[in-house]
């Protein structure tokens, strides 16, 4: 496994559409394992294949705090949604800001695994909230899209002081 740099906003990047899989093979094992390392190195919940800069459509999540709840989505898509929630959401792009975003309460997913096999599943709650912002990635959308300048031209302030303090 390796670890692979994170694109950060405003990488343009960031806002390119990924692709369907299509060959279910080793690359893409290699592709999802380089993906977990990399989300629990960054201490994330979930991450999308662009935001490694590879426009497939991978995710990989886990929620847990032992990390050892892997959810990984290939070719996913929200079938069915219902209600509304509001969530304080971040992102391994854009490090140390976070922000309420509205999302669909509970949603329906069809979604295939690592190897190549579909199945349906219902999501609310965090893990509804998460799907929803790794599916916006693979769509070159970012959670501050949702809010309004003033808002986010004050994180992008706030992230640009945060990166200043870390680096
Ligand atoms: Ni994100």
């Amino acid at each position: 496994m390796a670890l692979r740099p994170i694109l950060r906003f405003p990488n343009a990047h960031l806002r390119l559409t990924a692709v369907p899989v299509t060959q279910f093979d080793a690359n893409l094992t290699i592709l999802v394992n380089d993906m977990y390392e990399t989300m629990y190195a960054g201490l994330g919940i979930g991450l999308a294949a662009t935001q490694i800069d590879v426009q497939l459509q991978v995710i990989t999540m886990d929620l847990s705090e032992s990390h050892d709840q892997p959810l990984t989505l290939i070719n996913a898509s929200i079938v069915d949604q219902h209600g509304s929630q509001i969530c304080e959401e971040g992102c391994l792009s854009l490090p140390g800001i976070y922000a309420d975003v509205p999302r669909a309460k509970e949603i329906r997913v069809l979604t295939f695994n690592e190897h190549g096999n579909a199945r349906e599943f219902d999501a609310d709650g965090l893990l509804a909230v998460c799907i929803q912002h790794e599916l916006d990635h693979l769509h070159g959308k970012v959670f501050i899209d949702y809010l309004s300048a003033l808002k986010r031209d004050r994180l992008l302030l706030k992230m640009t002081k945060h990166l200043k303090t870390v680096l």
